[in-house]
This record gives C-alpha cells, sequence and structure tokens, in this order.
C-alpha cells in the first residue's frame, strides 16, 4: 500500500510539472529529416540519458556513430559526432512525443531540420546480406583505354546538383575548350534518386524530371553522361542505393542512355564483409555487361580489400585506391604520395582512381592545383574535374587545359610512373612514354622553394636530345650532363623528355 502511494505520489508530481517522464529521452527514435529535393534523410539516434548526461550512437545507414559531449537541459539537448574538424552537432527539444532535431555540420556544407518518433533497435539493423555469386572474370567492355577524363557533381555541388546545372555544365564544356581537350563524361554524382515504383524500378526525385531526356541533351552536345549508385540499399547521402535491384538498375540506367556508373560502396559495409566485395561489384560488372550498353564502370570502396588487385576481374574500368579528397594540400598531397607503390596495378582498360579533382575549388593556390594536376597525370588518373566548369578563372581553366600535362595522362603505352629519387623534400618521379619520350616531374612537398640538380646518369636515362618544360609551355634548358629544377613551394616541375 505504501509503495503504491508513493508511486502515485511522483506520478502526480511528474504529472502537474510535466517534468520526470517528458525529460528521459533514452530509446531508439527514427529521425527523418526532410532534404529540399522531396527525399528525406533517415537516422536512428539511440540514446541513454543519465540526469543531464546523453550517451549513445547515431545509426546512419545502418552504420554507427558515438555520440559525444551529450548534455539535456530541461526538454533541450545536444550532441556531436565525428573527430574535430568534421563534426555534426545535433541540437534538439523533446515536443511530446516526438523530438524536433536541428543538424549542422562543422564545415558548414549540411545542415537539416528534422522530427524523431520513438522507433525499435529492429528496425535501425542492416538487412540480410544477398547471396554473392561464384567468382568469375567479366570481360573486358573494351571502354577506357586512356584514363576516363570528364567532369563529377559531387566536389563542388555535393546534393545541390539538379538537371539545369548539368545541362549548363555540358553546355560550358562543349563550348569552354574542355571537350575539345579530352574531357567527355558529365557525371551525376550522389543524390539524384527519389526511390522506386511499384514494380521497383528506381526513380529520379524532383531534381532530376527526366532522366532520359537530360541524357539526349548531354549526347547532342557531343559528350556522354554518368551517375551513381551503390550495392547497399542506401548510397553515402542516404539515397535509394541497388541492394537487390542490380539487373533492373543497370537496364534502367541503359534505357536512360547513361554511359558511365560509379558504384560507392558505403551502407553495403554494414550488410557484406570485405572479403564478399569483389562478388559484390562483380554481380554489378555482370548487370551493366548484360544490357548490351557500353557503360564505363567505376569502383568506389576508398581503396579497401587491395582492389587493384581484382578491379579487373569485375570489368572496373577504374577503382578508387583511397577515401574521399578535399579541397587542401593536407589532403590532395596525402592521397598522392601513397599511389607510386600501387601504380604498377593500372593498365589500359582498368585505372587506380586516387578520386576526383579539386582543382579551381578555392582551397588550395594555383601552384597547388598545377602540382594537384601534375601528379594524376603523372599517375595516369582519371581527371574528372570537381569544380564549377561553367565560371573558372584564367588559372583554373589554364590547368585543366594544358594539353601537353593531360597528354601525359593519357600517353597510349600507359606505363607506369617510378620515383627516381628523392632529394629533401623534392619527389622526382620519372615515367617512360610512347614514342621514347619520357616524363620527368619534380615535386616539391615543402613550402619553400627548392632548387634541385640530376644527372640523367643517376635517373637511369640516356641524355635527351631536347625537353619541354610543361608548365612553362617553353622549351627547358638542360645540359649533356643533366638538369637543375627550381622548384615553388608545393609547387612542380614537369619535363616531356625527347
Ligand atoms: C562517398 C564517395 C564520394 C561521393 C559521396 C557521395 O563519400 O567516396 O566520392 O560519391 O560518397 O555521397
Amino acid at each position: 500500500m505504501m509503495k503504491h502511494a508513493a508511486v502515485l505520489s511522483v506520478v502526480l508530481f511528474c504529472l502537474s510539472l510535466g517534468a520526470c517522464a517528458r525529460s528521459d529521452i533514452s530509446g531508439v527514435w527514427l529521425l527523418r529529416s526532410p532534404n529540399s529535393d522531396g527525399t528525406s534523410r533517415d537516422e536512428y539516434l539511440d540514446l541513454k540519458q543519465s540526469g543531464s548526461t546523453l550517451t549513445g550512437t547515431v545509426v546512419r545507414d545502418y552504420r554507427k556513430i558515438e555520440i559525444s559531449e551529450g548534455t539535456v537541459n530541461g526538454n533541450n539537448f545536444h550532441f556531436v559526432t565525428g573527430r574535430t574538424g568534421h563534426q555534426m552537432s545535433f541540437d534538439g527539444t523533446l515536443a511530446g512525443d516526438h523530438l524536433t532535431v536541428e543538424q549542422k555540420s562543422s564545415n558548414g556544407r549540411f545542415d537539416s531540420k528534422g522530427e524523431a518518433r520513438r522507433s525499435t533497435a529492429e528496425a535501425m539493423a542492416p538487412p540480410k546480406p544477398l547471396p554473392v555469386p561464384a567468382l568469375h572474370d567479366v570481360p573486358y567492355n573494351g571502354l577506357a583505354k586512356t584514363p576516363p577524363m570528364g567532369w563529377n557533381s559531387w566536389n563542388h555541388f555535393a546534393g545541390k546538383i539538379d538537371d539545369a546545372t548539368v545541362r549548363q555544365i555540358a553546355d560550358a564544356m562543349a563550348t569552354n575548350g574542355m571537350k575539345a581537350a579530352g574531357y567527355i563524361y558529365v557525371n551525376i554524382d550522389d543524390t539524384w534518386q527519389l526511390g522506386r515504383d511499384a514494380d521497383g524500378n528506381i526513380t529520379a526525385n524532383k531534381k532530376f524530371p527526366d532522366m532520359k531526356a537530360l541524357a539526349d541533351y548531354v549526347h547532342s552536345k557531343g559528350l556522354k553522361i554518368g551517375l551513381y549508385s551503390g550495392p547497399g540499399p542506401k548510397t553515402c547521402a542516404g539515397y535509394e542505393g541497388s541492394f537487390g535491384h542490380e539487373e533492373a538498375d543497370a537496364k534502367m540506367y541503359a534505357k536512360w542512355g547513361f554511359d558511365y556508373l560509379k558504384y560507392d560502396w558505403c551502407s553495403a559495409g554494414a550488410i557484406y564483409q570485405d572479403s564478399d566485395m569483389q562478388a559484390v561489384y562483380q554481380k554489378m560488372g555482370d548487370a551493366l555487361r548484360s544490357t548490351g550498353r557500353p557503360i564505363v564502370f567505376s569502383l568506389c570502396q576508398y581503396g579497401r580489400a587491395d582492389v587493384w588487385k581484382w578491379g579487373a576481374k569485375v570489368d572496373g574500368n577504374l577503382w578508387r585506391t583511397t577515401g574521399d579528397i578535399s579541397d587542401n594540400w593536407d589532403s590532395m598531397s596525402k592521397i598522392a604520395f601513397k599511389q607510386l607503390a600501387i601504380a604498377p596495378f593500372a593498365k589500359p582498360g582498368h585505372w587506380n582512381d586516387p578520386d576526383m579533382l579539386e582543382v579551381g575549388n578555392g582551397g588550395m593556390t594555383d601552384e597547388e592545383y598545377r602540382t594537384h594536376m601534375a601528379l594524376w597525370a603523372m599517375l595516369r588518373a582519371p581527371l574528372l574535374a570537381g569544380n564549377d566548369v561553367r565560371d573558372m578563372s584564367a588559372a583554373t581553366k589554364a590547368i585543366l587545359l594544358n594539353r601537353d600535362i593531360i597528354a601525359i595522362d593519357q600517353d597510349p603505352l600507359g606505363k607506369p610512373a617510378e620515383l627516381a629519387k628523392t632529394d629533401g623534400d623534392v619527389e622526382i618521379w620519372t615515367r617512360p612514354l610512347d614514342r621514347h619520350a619520357t616524363a620527368l616531374a619534380f615535386f616539391n612537398k615543402s613550402a619553400q622553394p627548392a632548387t634541385v640538380k640530376v644527372s640523367w646518369r643517376e635517373l637511369k636515362l640516356k641524355a635527351p636530345a631536347r625537353a619541354r618544360d610543361l608548365w612553362a609551355g617553353k622549351n627547358a634548358s638542360i645540359s649533356g650532363s643533366g638538369y637543375t629544377a627550381r622548384v615553388t613551394g608545393h609547387g612542380s616541375v614537369v619535363l616531356r623528355l625527347q
């Protein structure tokens, strides 16, 4: 009796203050945040409140992310996810039976408002993996004999890409010299998807009202068009993936007239093991092949599971070798200077992809962008511009359109570069080119200028008859014994020796 009375008085106290029950936000919540394109981003908040302290995880596309700095103050709460510099902050209020939540990224690129309702642990669990096919070699599609060139929407536009912008990009590329220089693919990255129709067909969201018409338009400019999906139920931005719809999606891309698919692992990582990757990518490789349409197959799984050893077997025309690039020197140089070890795995039709270009996006100096471009060219990397090519500075244009540098990237011999020498902070790379030419590049990792002397003998090269300085656009003064390069801080010198 005493016990019941105590419980009753607590309940009455709580009701009168409206406090006790309302302020405990422990439990699983489904947070739905609408995107501006009519889709919404689903995340689960798995929260544990203890007094004014909040701990737990955010489960985004089946991936668990620990929360930190969690606090509860009355009906308001706050927490963050991610590491310093890449944080997402969550601020919310308990409003009756639901939470209102505002999310902001520390880099200012993403913000959203949503509502969370009570949910269950079962709802946030990943689906069971689909059976994976036995391994076999998918026959080569005959594409990408040299590294693919074009443009991709992600680095500059992220989720703010739509039909009108893609058309304008294609217009620009057809007339600003890019198409003439070989930039052919106009690639739509993540956030084009809506969901599935009653027959299970993939549909595009309202940013892309008519995919077939868009493909026709891009083709009418003499360009090719690409798009993006992944083997998981959700893409990296939380949009509809191809999980369980691989064949149907490939058919749809072909029907719309697409020429290129970037296939991004993302939520598949919560379902399959890395050891299943080859089979999972093979499934899409086969699906693309059976459409009968030539479609470049771009593997995006951040260089996991030594993809360079099997990417060609699933008929990947390119495979990412790293995590995502950011528009700064540290990110770009960190990626670039660890690529040489795997350079020999790339060959005509099947290329290492150290990620898309950041040239012209504003986070590096023009000198650093020249180095970025020269590194990618020496690495025989795909050249996918990631900037707004409708509006480029003269310097950006000169970098992306340097025909001599592009020719190094696209050299038909397809032989890898080697580290010939390191002198202080300067790496000296050589690469055999078609018709007995050689590319010789100096990359200065330091912000201080450097003067570097090399002899032909130590580089194991025959004394060349001629040398052209590809950034200066004129002949370089070489001697019978070698060359002295003056390399600005974070700069590059690239010579073609004949
Ligand atoms: C991943 C990829 C990026 C981009 C985004 C889109 O992070 O690595 O290149 O495609 O997904 O969500």
